[in-house]
């Protein structure tokens, strides 16, 4: 899909499909100085609308009369030289907010994909409650790069591409450098977006651990220039004395992978901040000798998104050249069983040297991440994020549709939640209390993978991540859990499959400096 700015109104004529929005007329006038010229027989404001024909047309429509521009309210008609014309109501200027607007374009898209409309032509609302328009048109290429996805690899019948999106810019031309710059930032990001989207929803039968990190090293060798590669197989993961790591590999009929990337800014001097993302890239979760039942094990495909998640950032950010070095640690396997596999009641020792009384399989993630964070934190980053579809309990205390964040470091914890309020995703912080240290402790090794049951368990899992964080390093952990998938709310996200969320949060962290 193409998106075309178009500044002089030629491109826009030529649409198949033309998308106006109004506010209600109640709203404040759009812009400084300018007085509301709409007639009465309009109830709404209309005044941005830069196509003169098609406002005039719309005003002598009778359908106009009722149509009041209530949010998602449409009115639908056919423009004088044939087009079909949407005009969409956005309601309230006053309440209108950024993550209204990604979501009203993402409807329209939808909506216009379905009736198959390929060239589909927006006239950019006068959203002067955004500020400016550049950040409008952003958050439109956004909306519709992030809703312009399908996974249907495996379905015989192809859905149909939307060609182009012209966007009919209200901007002074002189304007034309700092959109073209938004919409490069844009593409870098929803091709992220997009691409680990298609690492979640691909079959764990085909993206496996060996094949999961021979794709992400060919993405990074073809996309990310300078970017630093070192991929450890099951020989150097036993070298470095990952007992945890290798304890949920041992089951497997597939080797496990530890992906270690590095980018380092181009000026980076001795002040420059360094982040270490980490992600619990299972590639299937059966529970292992913990088995779930069928009904709870289908999905589990999905183990990986924690990984998925941080990557897309990784390669956000590296391609808008972020100001901070970034180490991205992935810590890969399924977690399956044969007679090699785990038992529960197995003690063993993690490449900290403490060691674990493994009594449950299933709480496979923590373990994975022990080593994998034991392992970042050698590399000396200031600061460490790690993202892992950790916890069902997840989902019990927060729903899909809030990501949990839990740490040692009360600041860096709110910056990573300012990134997230700056990019509309539901973020929410749950404690670590010292009861629930203790709750971990083991009677045969020094603790154990699992507290109490059904008691605080997204919390349970942070506490024992947190044992495998040292130097003082400031850590936060992202339980991904209910997020990561089936966004039904958010219609620039698919109803059911990958929702690529958060991605942006961290991106917006890594490229403002952290
Ligand atoms: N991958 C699961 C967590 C999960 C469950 C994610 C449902 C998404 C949806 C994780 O490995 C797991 O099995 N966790 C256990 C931990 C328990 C054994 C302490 C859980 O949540 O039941
Ligand atoms: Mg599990
Ligand atoms: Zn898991």
């Amino acid at each position: 899909m193409q998106v075309i700015i178009d500044f002089v109104g030629d491109q826009f004529l030529n649409a198949d499909l033309k998308v106006f929005t109004a506010f209600q007329k109640n709203s404040p006038a759009p812009a400084k100085g300018k007085t509301n010229t709409a007639k009465p027989t309009s109830s709404v404001s209309i005044d941005h609308w830069k196509d003169q024909g098609l406002k005039e047309e719309f005003r002598g429509l009778k359908s106009a009369a009722t149509f009041k521009a209530a949010k998602d309210e449409t009115l639908s008609f056919t423009g004088a030289t044939g087009e079909t014309v949407w005009v969409v109501g956005l309601g309230d200027r006053t309440k209108f907010s950024a993550e209204d607007l990604r979501k009203v374009v993402a409807k329209i898209f939808r909506g216009a994909k379905s009736s198959k409309f390929t060239k589909i032509a927006f006239d950019v609302p006068g959203l002067n409650t955004l500020k400016n328009e550049v950040l409008a048109v952003k958050l439109m290429a956004e909306s519709m790069g992030m809703t312009d996805y399908t996974f249907d690899k495996y379905k015989s019948k192809k859905s149909e591409a939307v060609e182009s999106i012209v966007i009919f810019s209200h901007v002074e031309k002189k304007n034309k450098v700092n959109i073209d710059k938004a919409l490069a930032s844009v593409k870098n990001l929803t091709e992220s977006i997009n691409l680990i989207k298609d690492f979640v929803n691909e079959a764990p039968n085909v993206l496996h651990s060996e094949e999961y990190a021979r794709r992400i090293e060919a993405d990074v060798k073809k996309n990310l220039k300078g970017v630093k590669v070192k991929i450890l197989n099951k020989a150097a993961i036993q070298k470095e004395k990952m007992g945890l790591f290798l304890s949920v590999n041992a089951g497997s009929g597939y080797e496990p992978r530890l992906v270690h990337l590095t980018y380092e800014p181009a000026r980076a001097t001795s002040k420059t901040k360094h982040i270490a993302l980490v992600g619990k890239g299972i590639t299937f979760d059966t529970g292992g000798y913990s088995m779930k039942p069928a009904a709870n094990m289908a999905g589990m495909k999905n183990d990986m998104a924690g990984s998925a998640t941080v990557y897309g950032a990784f390669r956000a950010a590296v391609l808008e050249k972020a100001p901070v070095k970034i180490t991205c640690i992935l810590a890969i396997t399924d977690n399956a069983v044969n007679s090699f596999a785990t038992f529960p009641d197995a003690i063993v020792t993690g490449r900290n040297g403490k060691t674990v009384e493994i009594l449950n399989t299933d709480a496979e993630g923590r373990l994975v991440l022990a080593d994998a964070i034991d392992y970042a934190c050698d590399q000396n980053p200031h600061y460490i994020i790690d993202a892992a579809t950790l916890t069902g309990a997840c989902l019990v205390a927060l729903g899909n549709q809030v990501c949990a964040i839990l740490g040692n470091d009360q600041k860096w914890m709110n910056e990573i939640m300012d990134a997230a309020k700056a990019q509309d995703e539901y973020m929410w912080q749950l404690p670590i209390i010292n009861e629930w240290r203790q709750d971990i402790k083991s009677k045969v090794a020094d603790i154990k993978n699992i507290g109490s049951p059904m008691r605080a368990g997204t919390a349970i899992g942070a506490a024992f991540i947190e044992e495998f964080v040292k130097n003082d390093i400031k850590w936060a952990h992202l339980d991904v859990a209910g997020v990561v998938e089936a966004q039904s709310h958010l219609p620039y996200c698919s109803a059911h499959g990958a929702s690529g969320l958060i991605v942006r949060t961290l991106t917006h962290l890594l490229v403002n400096g952290k």
